[in-house]
């Protein structure tokens, strides 16, 4: 029960390894706040998960996620632990890449994610936990991976910064850093078609020196982890959860 008393807020909580987190939190002890943008699977989170609160806000726009904060404040006081998990994916060699792809990718997986931060610090204090999903998309090169690189790249350095402004303040950033996991995010590939879903998962598996796909739940204990006091000496970490991929692959 390591989130006993613990107010959590998970920035994208409504599928994959959000809501994976989500649910260990709250199995934890921990008061859940979830957020995401399909109000059905939101809906659904809620009703599994006891205790929590769904809102539909998109982190693209920093005053929607203000606006959760605030009424995180009203009912609860203050966070406690702030996982940022929200995330789009895409495909497109550079010669694709379309000026539009870009922007929405970087408004979500990067511009977003750094105001959900600012927005959310007001309320946290000392003893707060900040974990954020980065990728290996950041640390390794992936043909037609350079939008999603570059966005995921730059919340990596953004949040190291952002670990050394906030360790006075007793507030820890850490990131943890997926590997190809099964969620549904593979299958929302704007520009792939199925066989090509399938071949990159193939390719995937291929070589992972693990020889599996991740599961939500492998991410999702990473991130309790440190999230935790169990990882209280710990601040600008980043933990590969990539079955060996990028550090023996
Ligand atoms: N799966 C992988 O192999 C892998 C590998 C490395 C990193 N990641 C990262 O892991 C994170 C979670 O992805 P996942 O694999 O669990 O996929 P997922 O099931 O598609 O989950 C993505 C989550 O982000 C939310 N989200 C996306 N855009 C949003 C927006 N504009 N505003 C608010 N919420 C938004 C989604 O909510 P809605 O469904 O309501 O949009 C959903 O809860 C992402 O940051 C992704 O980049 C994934």
């Amino acid at each position: 029960m390591r989130f006993q008393n613990k107010i959590v807020l998970v920035l994208g909580g409504n599928s994959g390894m959000g809501l994976a987190a989500a649910r260990m939190f709250a199995a934890e002890g921990g008061t859940v706040h979830l957020t995401g943008r399909d109000r059905a699977t939101i809906d659904a989170a809620v009703a599994s998960i006891p205790g929590a609160t769904g809102y539909q806000s998109d982190i693209a726009d920093p005053a929607a996620t203000e606006a959760v904060v605030a009424a995180i404040e009203a009912r609860d006081g203050r966070i406690d632990v702030l996982y940022i998990n929200a995330g789009v994916g895409g495909f497109a060699p550079l010669r694709q890449i379309t000026e539009e792809a870009w922007d929405h990718t970087h408004a979500i997986n990067l511009r977003g994610c750094v105001f959900a931060l600012q927005k959310a610090l007001r309320i946290m204090g000392r003893g707060g936990s900040v974990v954020v999903t980065g990728s290996i998309g950041a640390h390794g090169a992936l043909e037609g991976n350079g939008t999603y690189a570059a966005a995921k790249a730059g919340l990596y350095m953004a949040m190291k910064v952002f670990a050394k402004e906030l360790v006075g303040e007793g507030i820890r950033v850490n990131v943890v850093s997926p590997g190809p996991i099964e969620t549904p995010l593979l299958y929302r590939n704007p520009g792939m078609t199925e066989d090509q879903v399938a071949g990159l998962r193939e390719m995937m598996v291929a070589n992972i020196p693990m020889h599996r796909m991740g599961e939500a739940d492998d991410v999702a204990k990473a991130v309790l982890f440190l999230a935790s006091d169990d990882a209280s000496f710990i601040t600008a970490a980043n933990l590969f959860v990539d079955g060996g991929l990028i550090e023996l692959g």
